[in-house]
């Protein structure tokens, strides 16, 4: 199969409306956990301007250990009391961050991160699954409609598991 991706174009929320669609399509008929955190941290990677990391940590039990993604090399693994991504998994809440050298406890994987948002991602049954991670080299880069178009991708992602 060959998956082509058409420019974003619109408003934001209409940008992220076309970015879910193709997410969507992305996932179709595909169950495997890496094989769609791959391919969506890839497509949100292209698709979104200004972002240096796309992906995903997953929950192992005691940590998060990192998964599929996009960008420079990062931390294998995320003590569920660290960092934004820790802040995510126990608050239950998205985490967007304007300026992470001002959030407490931010892990700094690439110095070039400058703002974050972090989706965290729970099961049916409320289990922690892991993060979905998107991280900008810009100060304040994420708006709320980027974090919501961020979150509806997540729940794709949990939907086609
Ligand atoms: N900055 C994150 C760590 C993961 S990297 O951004 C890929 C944090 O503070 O949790």
């Amino acid at each position: 199969m060959s998956f082509s991706t058409i420019a974003l174009t619109g408003s934001v929320p209409e940008r992220h409306a076309q970015l879910l669609e193709q997410a969507r399509a992305l996932l179709h008929g595909e169950h495997d956990r890496i094989a769609n955190a791959a391919n969506l941290a890839s497509l949100v990677y292209h698709a979104l301007p200004d972002l240096n990391w796309v992906g995903f940590y997953f929950f192992d039990g005691i940590e998060l250990v990192v998964g599929p993604f996009q960008g420079m090399p990062a931390c294998v693994r995320i003590p569920l009391t660290k960092g934004v991504c820790g802040a995510a998994a126990t608050t239950r809440q998205t985490q967007r961050v304007d300026d992470v050298d001002a959030f407490p406890g931010h892990i700094a994987c690439d110095s070039a991160s400058k703002s974050e948002v972090v989706v965290p991602l729970f099961g049916v049954d409320g289990e922690l699954i892991g993060v979905f991670d998107i991280d900008s080299p810009l100060l304040s880069r994420f708006s709320v409609e980027d974090q919501e178009g961020l979150e509806n991708i997540a729940t794709a992602y949990l939907e086609s598991l």
